[in-house]
């Protein structure tokens, strides 16, 4: 991990403040004074600010319900960021598995694990680990993710076994993999996917001749969303564990 990265994982800084005190000579790595941000710190370094040894905090792993209208990128642009939901008033707390409230949830710090739209809702799961991201968001780790899709048009059931077989998306080489379909009525179907391409949902039903209206995530591997709209929760440590395969 970088060095600006471990500071801030240790410590109430952010990563401006994490410059200041590298700058400012402060920090050591094994008793060498280093001032680089982008040094690499491995698991068994001793990082000191101030002659006081950091001790990165445990990962963080957060579920929330996304509202219309908001994007899932670190700061604002046309819409507001999810991220300004991650306030103590919006968390549920889970009895089963606490966070640690009282440190500050810097956002800088976290990533959004697979993005919705700005128009979709639904499910985000947000972390600090990039490693568990990784994993979950492989295309072949099988972590199915389940959309509650509205449409223009209703569906066609014959259209299904195309979806099991893998549809051909616009400007790509390979069929998407295989996706199941359930009907909920004629203008609405549950998809369960395992890839996340590029606004697959909506291209997927593209290019069947449908366009979607409406577009809600409601699973993630093993988690399932139980917040109301705008909150979130710490993850137990089942579901952050729960391994796809
Ligand atoms: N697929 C889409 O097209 N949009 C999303 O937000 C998620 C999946």
């Amino acid at each position: 991990m970088r060095l600006d990265k471990f500071i801030c994982k240790s410590t109430e800084l952010d990563k401006q403040q994490a410059l200041l005190v590298l700058q400012g000579k402060k920090v050591s790595v094994n008793g060498d004074l280093i001032i680089d941000p982008a040094f690499q710190v491995h698991d068994n370094n001793k990082v000191t600010l101030n002659d006081q040894v950091l001790v990165p905090r445990p990962f963080r792993y957060i579920l929330m319900h996304k509202p219309a209208a908001m994007i899932c990128s670190n700061v604002d642009e046309v819409y507001p960021s999810a991220f300004n939901l991650l306030t103590f008033e919006n968390e549920i707390v889970n009895t089963e598995f606490k966070g640690s409230d009282s440190i500050a949830l810097n956002s800088d710090e976290f990533h959004i694990a697979g993005r919705l739209d700005a128009d979709t809702t639904g499910l985000v799961l947000i972390t600090d680990d990039g490693s568990w991201t990784y994993n979950i968001t492989l295309p072949n780790s099988g972590c199915k993710k389940v959309y509650r899709v509205g449409l223009s048009k209703p569906f066609k059931v014959e259209l299904i076994s195309q979806f099991e077989q893998g549809i051909q998306l616009q400007g790509e080489a390979q069929l998407t993999l295989p996706a199941s379909i359930k009907i909920i009525n004629s203008k609405e179907v549950l998809l369960t996917i395992t890839e996340g391409k590029f606004h697959q949902v909506k291209r997927m039903f593209a290019a069947i001749g449908n366009r979607v209206v409406s577009l809600h995530r409601q699973q993630i591997g093993n988690i399932k969303l139980d917040v109301a709209v705008g909150k979130w929760r710490y993850l137990t440590p089942l579901e952050v564990n729960y391994e796809s395969n």
